[in-house]
């Protein structure tokens, strides 16, 4: 684990580690969000530091994938949302009237539970935000195209194959697909809800590979309901219940020392 252990502060209701020692890529101060009056986020603070992977963990409802969706402003489709508090993402607030929400998206790319490759083949799927961003010589893009298969570990997979259908791929290639198209955008942020939990024991250890080898240039942060997997991968984990940051901590320290009670209680399985 890369990550060095940081002085910690504690407040009333969270044991959270300040990582005093990375540098931020979101800060999240009092983040309250509620869906039509029914409170999902409550009072929410906490960094996720650059270039390292950030695991939320939690029971089924806690507000896991909200909290990543508040990320990227993917509530701001949703009317019935409302929210107080600041997220900052490199020190700029990205509810600020000036921010493009467009471009934010584009910096923090999201992959989901089930792989949504577009009906088109797999060199289009790739080169589909590129293209949306006016970039349209053929080379410029075949060199895209290579260089994000290729991150996403599926360029030798499917190097013979690139005009064939995005569909006729396995469900673990499909999702080693989706990230490819994330990350042909050049994004700061990759944004992962369970990415690995439709997929077989073999392409999950194959997303797991990638999503380590992809922290040197990117920050993650990754949703998950298995323990084991925020343990293989994480560098920190948040663990969240009822809409509140219990305890957030390296993660090799929340899994083998849980400073409270109620993480210790979830991690050992005797709350689901
Ligand atoms: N679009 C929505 N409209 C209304 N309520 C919602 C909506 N999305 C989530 N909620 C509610 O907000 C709370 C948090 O949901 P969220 O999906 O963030 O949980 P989660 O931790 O991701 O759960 P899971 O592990 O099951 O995916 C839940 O009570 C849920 O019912
Ligand atoms: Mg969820």
């Amino acid at each position: 684990m890369s990550a060095t252990l940081p002085s910690r502060v504690t407040s009333a209701s969270a044991a959270v580690t300040d990582f005093a020692s990375t540098a931020s890529c979101f800060e999240i101060e009092g983040l309250c969000l509620a869906y039509d009056g029914k409170q999902a986020l409550r009072n929410l603070t906490l960094r996720i530091p650059r270039q390292r992977v950030t695991a939320f963990i939690g029971p089924s409802g806690c507000g896991k994938s909200t909290l990543l969706r508040v990320l990227n402003r993917l509530h701001d489709l949703n009317e019935d949302v409302s929210r107080q508090g600041r997220v900052s993402l490199e020190g700029q607030d990205i509810h600020a009237p000036q921010v493009d929400v467009a471009e934010l998206r584009r910096r923090v790319g999201m992959v989901f539970q089930t792989p949504n490759p577009f009906p088109m083949s797999i060199y289009d799927n790739v080169a589909f935000g590129v293209r949306l961003q006016g970039i349209k010589r053929k080379r410029v893009l075949d060199e895209i195209v290579e260089w994000a298969l290729d991150s996403a570990a599926l360029w030798d997979e499917v190097k013979d194959r690139l005009h064939g259908s995005a569909w006729a791929l396995s469900g673990g290639q499909q999702q080693r697909l989706v990230i490819a198209r994330t990350l042909a955008v050049q994004p700061d942020v990759l944004l992962l809800d369970e990415p690995a939990s439709a997929l077989d024991p073999i392409s999950t250890l194959k997303i797991e590979e990638l999503i380590r080898s992809l922290k040197s240039r990117l920050t993650l942060v990754l949703v998950t309901h298995n323990m084991q997997q925020a343990a293989r991968v994480s560098d920190y984990t948040a663990f969240l219940q009822d809409g509140e940051l219990v305890e957030y901590a390296a993660t090799d320290n929340l899994f083998t020392n849980p400073r409270l009670r109620r993480t210790e209680n979830y991690i050992t399985g005797r709350m689901s």
